[in-house]
């Protein structure tokens, strides 16, 4: 992979779990700082952990290594060291993935959770130059009951949200199970947005859209399974946020040159480029963006599209969004 970014086109990141971002040396600092005992020796043999064989296999891990965090401090520099590494990556806005539940089960209060991370989005415009916005993802292998139980914490501690996610293991948990879940968000006024399509079938992409009124498909490549579905994705724009590097790590995709970014291109999808869990999938936005463009030599207008979906499929207000795009013609020349 070259190091040079494809053009550090501003654009907006839509697709980032915060705790994807906590890389090897970070997990080893905060296990010192807050004394827990790590499984692993040092960093080379923690770092020697990342080879995925599916999703679950990554998530092992990823929640294992989480529970190095416990104060609004762990939160607010993991949410601030992201911010300045996605801001060296062209990002100008985000909207950024959070667990609660994952933190609530090992006794780290919501309070330390939303405070960390609020201040740190708080100030992500003065310090990074990124608009930011919170959405709280609840964790589908948990049970329907868990997730309404922190959305209404959420909601009663009034720290200012987007709106809400689905996320984790996605085999076996269908959309469907979080429906009054996300019927309870809608009228709330929040935004709601889903994983879907990722190892689960086309029939979850469905149910995201109709059962839970989604605004966006969270990776959703499965659908070029289903021309029907394919068919209404486009119909009615709904951005796929899609994340090359992770569908490689997680073995969705054999390898980026089979990777069905361009088939959704040249079939119309709303596709947005975007990192997951960049310290776990070998990249941050600019290392998807080239890992796609030297794969399918992409030309400047693809990645110029790619960064006007990304502005278009955020729930930026209409004046930032006027603001994002005008950057955008100036650095596409
Ligand atoms: N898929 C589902 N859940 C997740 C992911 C993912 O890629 N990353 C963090 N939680
Ligand atoms: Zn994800």
């Amino acid at each position: 992979m070259t190091s040079i970014p494809p053009t550090r086109l501003p654009c907006a990141e839509l697709h980032l779990h915060l705790e994807g971002t906590l890389e090897p040396e970070t997990i080893f600092a905060l296990a010192e700082r807050n004394r827990i005992d790590l499984e692993y020796p040092d960093v080379e043999t923690l770092s020697a952990q990342y080879e995925f064989s599916d999703l679950q296999s990554f998530l092992n891990l990823y929640y294992a290594n989480m529970a190095t965090l416990r104060t609004a401090v762990d939160f607010a520099e993991m949410t601030d060291a992201y911010l300045a590494r996605a801001a060296g990556a062209g990002v100008r806005h985000a909207e950024v993935f959070l667990d609660p539940q994952a933190h609530l089960v090992r006794g780290v209060a919501l309070e330390e959770v939303m405070d960390g991370v609020s201040t740190a989005l708080g100030s992500s415009m003065a310090t990074h130059g990124i608009s930011s916005g919170l959405i709280v993802t609840m964790l589908r292998d948990h049970t329907a009951q868990s997730a309404m139980d922190v959305l209404e914490a959420v909601l009663a501690l009034g720290t200012p949200i987007l709106g809400i996610g689905l996320d984790s293991a996605e085999v076996g948990h269908p959309p469907s199970k979080f429906v009054n879940v996300f019927a309870r968000a809608r009228a709330e006024g929040l935004h709601v947005v889903a994983h879907a399509g990722e190892e689960g079938p086309p029939a979850y992409v469905w149910e995201a859209l109709d059962l839970l009124q989604v605004e966006r498909i969270d990776h959703g490549i499965r659908c070029l399974e289903d021309d029907g579905l394919v068919e209404r994705l486009v119909a009615e724009r709904i951005p796929l946020t899609v994340c090359p590097l992770s569908n490689v790590r997680l073995r969705v995709v054999d390898e980026i040159g089979a990777h069905p970014l361009p088939a959704m291109l040249a079939r119309g999808l709303n596709v947005t480029v975007n990192s997951d869990d960049p310290a776990y999938f070998g990249g941050y936005l600019d290392d998807n963006l080239t890992a796609v463009r030297d794969a399918f030599d992409l030309d400047p207008a693809v990645l110029t599209t790619l960064a006007r979906n990304s502005v278009d499929a955020s729930f930026a207000d209409d004046a930032r969004k006027a603001a994002l795009h005008a950057e955008i013609a100036r650095a596409a020349g």
